[in-house]
C-alpha cells in the first residue's frame, strides 16, 4: 500500500464547469434513433413515440446537450426532408451508413424529444453536399420568428415559437476520407466561414463550432486545426476534438487512453493560442470534444455492412452496438478526468453516442432497455460536477504506456462552494497497488466523508446483460466514523472512484 498526500486548496481553481462538458450524441445511425429514442410500437412508447423508458435512463444520466443528426450522416443530410407531415417526408438512401432512411424522426420530433427530456439541442448542419445557403435556410426555418417563406412554412408545421437552437456545429470531420464531400483544411475554413457569416446574421447569438481534426491520428493533424483556426478565428467559438479508444491487446496502454486525450488538447490548446496570436485576437478560442468514447473501431469496422450486399440499405440495422466491460469503465473514468482538468478550454463535449451505437444505454425493439458499464462513471460524474475544479497533485507512481509515461491514478477534484463539498474522482490503473489517500484540507475547519462511492469488479471484462443488468453497478463502501481524518480512504486496485467530502470553510 501506498499513502498518497496532497493539498486542496479552495482557491486554485482550474475553472468553473461548463454544464455542457457533460454532453452526448444522437446521430441518425443504426438503431440510435429508431428502436432507440424512437419506436411508436413499444408498449412504453407515450404520445409521440418516444420511449419513456430511454427518456429516464437519459435523464438519470445527467447529460446536458445532444449533438444531432450526426456525425458521418449530416453530410448527406437535406433538412428539408426531415419537416413537416410525417407521410409526406421523403424515403433517402443514407450514403454514410448504407441505410435506408424514412425521415419519421425529423427536426420537430429531436426538438420535443429534447424538451421531454431536458437536454439543450447541439444542431450540425451540412457542409457536405450542404451549401452555406442552405445552412441559412436551415437556420431560418428553425430560428427565424415569422414573415417569410421559411420561417412561415416552420409555423404552418406547428411550431409557432422558433426552436432557437443556439449550438452549431459547421459540418462534421471533414478531413475525413470517409466523409461524403471531405475537403482540405483551406476548403473547409472558407465554406465553414461563409456559413458562420449567414448563420450570424440570421442568429447574432448563435454559437458556432468548427471542425478540428477528426483525431489525434490523422495524418493532417494539427496543421488542419491550424490552418482551420486562422482562417476561423473570428467568425467560431469552438474548435471541435474527437478521439475513440479501444482495447488493442494491452489493458495497460488501454488504460493510458487519458494520456492521449491530455495531449490532444494541449495541443489544439496550444494551437488555439498561436492563432489567437497571429490573428491579434483578444478571444479565448474554446474546445468542443464532441465525439469521444471507447469504440472497438477494429472489432466492428464501421465500413463492415457496405462489405455484405445483404446488408445494404436496410432500415435502422444494428450498426456499431459495442458492448462494454467494467474495464470500459474505469478506461472512461480517466477520461472525464481528462476532460474535467482541462475544464477552462473544454467548455462542451459530448460521450458519443447515447443510445445502442457506441452507447451507455441499450435497447431492445420492443423490450428493455439497459445500463451499460460506462453509463455509471458518466453518470457519477455528471450528477455532482456543477462547481468549480481545483487544481491538486497526486505523488503518484508512473507506468509507461504507448502513449507516454501514465500517472497510475488519473484524478480529478470537483468543489461545490454552495453544497460544500468537495468530490474526489480517481481511476486506479495498478493492478496490484492500492493507495491510501491523505487530504489535506487547511482551508476548512470541518470536513467529514460523506460518502465513497466504488465502481469495481473481480472480473475486468465483466459486462451487464438483460439477464445480469446490474453485474457492474456503483457501490457504496461503509466506513466506521463520519469524520475523514478517523477513516482511512483507500483506492484499491482497478477501480473508478468518486469520494464526496462535506467541507465547511475555516
Ligand atoms: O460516432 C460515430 C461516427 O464517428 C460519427 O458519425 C463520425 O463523426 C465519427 O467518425
Amino acid at each position: 500500500m501506498t499513502t498518497l498526500s496532497f493539498t486542496l486548496d479552495p482557491q486554485n481553481v482550474i475553472s468553473a464547469i461548463d454544464p455542457r462538458l457533460f454532453g452526448s450524441f444522437i446521430e441518425h445511425l443504426g438503431r440510435a434513433v429508431y428502436t432507440g429514442v424512437y419506436e411508436p410500437e413499444h408498449p412504453l412508447a407515450d404520445e409521440d413515440g418516444f420511449r419513456q423508458d430511454v427518456i429516464d435512463l437519459v435523464k438519470g444520466l445527467h447529460v446536458t446537450t445532444v449533438r444531432y443528426p450526426g456525425g458521418n450522416y449530416v453530410s448527406g443530410f437535406n433538412w428539408r426532408d426531415s419537416i413537416g407531415p410525417k407521410e409526406e417526408r421523403p424515403v433517402r438512401l443514407d450514403y454514410a451508413w448504407i441505410s435506408k432512411e424514412t425521415n419519421q424522426f425529423g427536426i420537430e420530433e429531436f426538438a420535443r424529444w429534447c424538451e421531454k427530456t431536458g437536454v439543450e439541442p447541439m444542431i450540425a448542419v451540412n457542409l457536405g453536399t450542404g451549401t452555406p445557403q442552405e445552412a441559412g435556410y436551415f437556420a431560418e426555418y428553425c430560428n427565424h420568428p415569422g414573415g417569410t417563406t421559411l420561417s412561415d412554412l416552420r409555423i404552418q408545421h406547428g411550431r409557432r415559437e422558433p426552436y432557437n437552437f443556439r449550438l452549431w456545429c459547421l459540418g462534421n470531420e471533414m478531413d475525413g476520407p470517409w466523409q461524403t464531400g471531405q475537403m482540405n483544411a483551406r476548403e473547409y475554413a472558407h465554406k465553414a466561414r461563409e456559413t458562420a457569416k449567414i448563420l450570424r446574421c440570421i442568429d447574432p447569438k448563435a454559437q458556432l463550432v468548427a471542425c478540428g481534426s477528426s483525431s489525434s491520428a490523422m495524418t493532417t493533424f494539427p496543421e488542419w486545426d491550424r490552418v482551420v483556426l486562422e482562417e476561423l478565428y473570428d467568425y467560431v467559438d469552438f474548435i471541435s476534438c474527437h478521439q475513440y479508444y479501444e482495447n488493442e491487446g494491452s489493458e495497460t496502454d488501454f488504460l493510458a487512453s487519458f494520456v492521449n486525450m491530455d495531449n490532444f488538447i494541449e495541443t489544439i490548446v496550444s494551437t488555439a493560442n498561436y492563432a489567437k496570436a497571429v490573428r491579434r485576437s483578444n478571444k479565448e478560442m474554446m474546445i468542443s470534444f464532441d465525439e469521444w468514447n471507447v469504440w472497438y473501431l477494429r472489432g466492428d469496422p464501421w465500413d463492415a455492412p457496405m462489405k455484405d450486399p445483404a446488408n445494404r440499405f436496410r432500415e435502422a440495422p444494428p450498426l456499431l452496438e459495442d458492448r462494454y466491460s467494467f474495464l470500459d469503465a474505469l478506461v472512461m473514468g480517466g477520461l472525464l478526468c481528462s476532460l474535467l482538468n482541462h475544464a477552462d478550454r473544454v467548455k462542451m463535449a459530448s460521450l458519443a453516442q447515447l443510445v445502442n451505437v457506441i452507447a451507455p444505454i441499450f435497447t431492445e425493439p420492443g423490450k428493455g432497455a439497459l445500463c451499460q458499464t460506462l453509463y455509471w462513471p458518466f453518470e457519477m460524474v455528471a450528477s455532482v460536477s456543477d462547481g468549480v475544479v481545483l487544481r491538486h497533485q497526486l505523488p503518484v507512481p508512473t507506468f509507461s504506456s504507448k502513449y507516454g509515461d501514465a500517472r497510475s491514478v488519473q484524478s480529478s477534484v470537483v468543489y461545490n462552494d454552495a453544497r460544500g463539498e468537495i468530490y474526489i474522482f480517481a481511476v486506479n490503473c495498478d493492478f496490484t497497488t492500492a493507495f491510501e489517500l491523505d487530504i489535506n484540507l487547511p482551508a476548512f475547519s470541518d470536513c467529514r466523508l460523506k460518502e465513497h462511492k466504488v465502481l469495481r469488479s473481480d472480473d475486468l471484462y465483466a459486462k451487464n446483460t438483460f439477464d445480469d443488468p446490474n453485474r457492474v453497478h456503483p457501490e457504496i463502501i461503509d466506513y466506521p466514523h463520519g469524520s475523514l481524518r478517523e477513516n482511512t480512504l483507500m483506492l484499491s486496485p482497478l477501480t473508478w472512484n468518486r469520494i464526496t467530502l462535506s467541507v465547511a470553510r475555516a
